[in-house]
Order: C-alpha cells, then sequence, then structure tokens
C-alpha cells in the first residue's frame, strides 16, 4: 500500500525568517498528516533547510531542491550530498522542469545525481514531462519514457523502492493550465509500466505524483487516480492556509 505524499516546492521563494514561520505554523498539520497516514514535506531553498528543520515537526519531509553528484570539489556555488546528510536531508528534487530548462539539467546529470542519492540511502523524487510542443505533437510518452529510462538506468530493484518520480507536464507548471485527472492517471500508469519493465514488481512501491497547477480544488480529483499516489505543488504550497488546505481537502 503507497501511502499519500504531498509534497510542496517553494522554488525561489520566501525569506529564511518566511520560511521559519511557516515552519511553526506547519506542526498541527504534520500530526494531522501523520494521524491519516499521509506524508507531507516542503522543499525550501537551501538557505532556509537547517531552519525548517529545525522548527518544522519531526514528521515533516525537508527536501533539498537540488544536489551536485560529487562528494566535494571545485564546483562553485554547488551543495553536495555530504552537506545535507549533515543537516539530516533525505529527500532531494532531482531534474525539476526549471532546473532542465535554466541550467541545463540532462538525463545522463539526474541519473549521477539519482546514483549519489540512492547510495546514501537518500530519497530521490525524480521530475520528469513533456513541454508544450512535444505534448501537441504527441510525443509525452515517447519523452517521459525516455527521461525515465535514462535517468533510473542500471540501479537495483531493492535500491528505488523509496524512489519518488513526479510527473510534471511542462506547460501545467505555474500556468494555472492543469492536465486533466485522465492525462495524469494515463501519464504515471505508463510511468509505472517502464518502471514495472526495469524494477519488477517494486514498481507498485515506487510512488508516483503528479504536479502542474495542483491547489486545493483540484488536488483530491488527482489523488482519486488510482497510479497518483501524491503532488507536487508549487504555487499552493507557500502560503500556509493553502497547505492546510491541500492537506484537509486529500485526508
Ligand atoms: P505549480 O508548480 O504548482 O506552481 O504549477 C509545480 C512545480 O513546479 O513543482
Amino acid at each position: 500500500m503507497r501511502r499519500k505524499l504531498l509534497l510542496g516546492n517553494w522554488k525561489m521563494n520566501k525569506l529564511n525568517s518566511e520560511a521559519k514561520e511557516f515552519a511553526l505554523a506547519s506542526v498541527p498539520f504534520a500530526k494531522l498528516a501523520k494521524e491519516n497516514n499521509i506524508d507531507i514535506g516542503v522543499a525550501p531553498t537551501y538557505l532556509s533547510l537547517a531552519t525548517v528543520k529545525e522548527f518544522a515537526s519531526k514528521d515533516m519531509i525537508v527536501a533539498a531542491q537540488n544536489v551536485h553528484f560529487k562528494e566535494s570539489g571545485a564546483y562553485t556555488g554547488e551543495v553536495s550530498v555530504p552537506m545535507l546528510k549533515e543537516l539530516n536531508i533525505d529527500w532531494v528534487l532531482i531534474g525539476h522542469s526549471e532546473r532542465r530548462t535554466y541550467d541545463n539539467e540532462t538525463n545522463e546529470k539526474c541519473h549521477a545525481k539519482i546514483e549519489a542519492l540512492l547510495n546514501n540511502n537518500m530519497v530521490p523524487v525524480y521530475c520528469v514531462g513533456e513541454t508544450l510542443a512535444e505534448f501537441e505533437a504527441g510525443r509525452t510518452k515517447e519523452v517521459v519514457g525516455g527521461q525515465v529510462r535514462e535517468g533510473l538506468a542500471g540501479f537495483a530493484p531493492e535500491q528505488v523502492k523509496d524512489l519518488v518520480v513526479a510527473y510534471e507536464p511542462v506547460w501545467s507548471i505555474g500556468t494555472g493550465k492543469n492536465a486533466s485527472s485522465q492525462i495524469a492517471q494515463d501519464i504515471c500508469s505508463f510511468i509505472r509500466e517502464e518502471l514495472r519493465a526495469m524494477f519488477g514488481n517494486v514498481a507498485d512501491e515506487i510512488r508516483i505524483l503528479y504536479g502542474g497547477s495542483v491547489k486545493p480544488v483540484n488536488v483530491k480529483e488527482y489523488l482519486s487516480c488510482p497510479d497518483v499516489d501524491g503532488a507536487l505543488v508549487g504555487g499552493a504550497s507557500l502560503k500556509i492556509d493553502s497547505f492546510e488546505e491541500l492537506l484537509k481537502n486529500i485526508l
């Protein structure tokens, strides 16, 4: 049985002081989520990771938005796995479309980062999704299938059972044009079959999220789809009231 997962992606938002305020206010919701067997978490900026870890409930997942695949060295501006581990940060978003678009994050780079995380018993949230042009050309499965196969090639089934995959059609991110729940279900089910071809029945344990303009009004519909195990939420995860509503709507 896969536990539901609600994950907020704050992107480049919130001052450290605002992150602390959110973390403190989120404590009762982490309790509520736990009582209902739901995992919740947020991905703050690097600068706020330690703050959120300190002031949020221990039951709140705190994820980084990126990591470098090397442990240390001459990589100006980067942060490594041991640095996250020192703060007890075990979850990391990998291959978010904004990083693929603005920071040249390729499937190959994603693979190296995922490998570094899995080798350290950490949880990658591997983001995949097609652009509008690819969607309109009917290439969604080709693109998403390639991202899954290349990003996750060569790992052993027992390594990937805690992995999370997030299907986020690029055309739906921050645009208010959310994909229909039918599209979300079709592609999440397709991803599960790709995972099954690669890893066998472990595919039934891997959580697959939908992301892209998820709001309190539509979150329940996505989570009612059999292959959608949760949501990765950007804009609607920033305000504590909206985060609370997202959670309450999936209880
Ligand atoms: P959005 O972002 O909910 O603001 O569309 C989702 C994401 O980028 O993870």
